[in-house]
């Protein structure tokens, strides 16, 4: 079996040169479409490549178990973030991306395994928007992350994540050495229009940078 088959997945090509590749994580219960049209707000020409998670929680696909609401199973979560990067290895040779400008975006659960892998093996990516993220677990040693970009957008008031666990979080990824926005909107856990918002304009910035620093 190859990698690529970890995960089922929709891969849809860049509309212009230049752009980046958005990893598309959804959470618990959506699937490869759900964020389609949220990334084609974000950004309307890069190619998208959008992985549906192969854990089922009745019948509700996530990227990796939990025991329960906000606690996860730490050993299931290692061997999917593993697997989700082998996955984007034989992505980006099938398909013809550079994980250099490979960005995640990623909501709740999907967010959280994003974070799993920028904890766990931060060179799958370049970094990612990640929306109502939580610490995945607490890593043991530290990794670098120099170059890894990161927007972490969070709802003031969500009942799953409290704001001390999204500041951790923003300081576990520095560690390092990525670099965190830590964006905060007026909702809960629910995407609101301050999250497209924030993720627009996080990603303007991502690629003028890509451009001021890739040479002539
Ligand atoms: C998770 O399980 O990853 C988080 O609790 C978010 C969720 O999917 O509800």
């Amino acid at each position: 079996m190859s990698a690529l088959d970890l995960h089922v997945h929709h891969w849809e090509p860049a509309a212009e040169q230049g752009q980046p590749t958005l990893l598309l994580l959804h959470g618990t219960g959506g699937d490869e479409h759900d964020l389609i049209p949220l990334a084609r707000l974000v950004a309307p020409a890069a190619s998208l490549l959008s992985v549906r998670g192969n854990v089922l929680e009745q019948g509700m696909p996530r990227f990796f178990r939990r025991l329960r609401e906000g606690v996860f199973d730490l050993d299931d979560l290692a061997r999917r973030t593993l697997e989700l990067s082998d996955f984007i290895d034989a992505a980006s040779v099938q398909y013809g991306f550079s994980p250099d400008a490979l960005l995640a975006l990623g909501f709740s659960n999907g967010a959280n395994i994003a974070a799993s892998l920028l904890l766990t093996r931060p060179q799958a990516l370049a970094g990612g928007i990640l929306i109502r993220a939580m610490v995945p677990f607490e890593p043991e040693t530290p990794v670098e992350r120099r170059g890894r970009r990161v927007l972490l957008s969070q709802g003031r008031t969500d009942p799953l994540i409290p704001p001390s666990g999204a500041e951790r979080l923003s300081e576990l990824l520095r560690q390092g050495g990525a670099e965190v926005e830590l964006a905060w909107q007026p909702g809960g856990h629910a995407l609101t229009q301050g999250d497209v918002t924030a993720a627009r304009r996080w990603l303007a910035e991502w690629m003028s940078n890509e451009r001021s620093s890739s040479p002539e």
